[in-house]
């Protein structure tokens, strides 16, 4: 079982890691080129550190496992080191992450996933979170902005 807490100050460098090896090993086939090469590993140091207060982090023997991100009604970012895949750290998380939403008062919580990454739409409809929408998102980078096609989850929690 991991241990599920808070983010602490001095863990950005792992966590980008995380964010960095998962989002390409989810990704790189089923973007556009460009946006995978956008996605680099100081892209992702860059966008996490102004949400370290929203960062919550999976534990397995001590080592971060896997993080997920919270912004408003949503689960913004939600990524596990793939060495722990089919483990249940997944699950562990989400279950904590849906918490704290609901403890912050969340009644109907969403998030979004790039169409094709089959792995994360199978994950979140088993744990409970339902399609409402597929949609093109446009996804912000440092060599642009980019059309994607998208799928929203939403579940209710409280
Ligand atoms: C999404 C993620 C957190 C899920 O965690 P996980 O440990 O891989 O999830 P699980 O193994 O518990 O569940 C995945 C399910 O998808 C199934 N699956 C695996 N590959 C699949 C595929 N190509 N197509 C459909 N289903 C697939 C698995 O068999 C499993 O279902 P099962 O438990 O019924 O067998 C993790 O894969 C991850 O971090 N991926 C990269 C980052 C990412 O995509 N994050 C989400 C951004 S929206």
């Amino acid at each position: 079982m991991p241990a599920i807490s808070p983010a602490l100050a001095g863990e950005e460098y792992r966590i980008a890691e995380i964010w960095h090896e998962a989002w390409h090993g989810a990704h790189k086939s089923i973007v556009d080129p460009d946006l995978a090469e956008a996605r680099t590993f100081g892209s992702f140091q860059r966008r996490l550190n102004p949400l370290m207060n929203d960062v919550l982090v999976a534990r397995v023997k001590g080592e971060i496992a896997g993080f997920s991100i919270v912004r408003f009604n949503e689960i913004f970012q939600f990524f596990v080191s793939s060495s722990h895949w089919g483990t249940g750290v997944a699950q562990e998380l989400i279950k904590a992450t849906e918490q704290l939403l609901a403890a912050r008062g969340v009644g109907v919580a969403s998030l979004t996933c790039v169409a094709g990454n089959d792995r994360a739409i199978a994950f979140y409809i088993k744990s409970g979170w339902a399609i409402f929408e597929e949609k093109i998102e446009r996804l912000e980078s440092e060599l642009g902005e980019f059309e994607v096609p998208s799928v929203k989850f939403r579940k209710q929690l409280l």
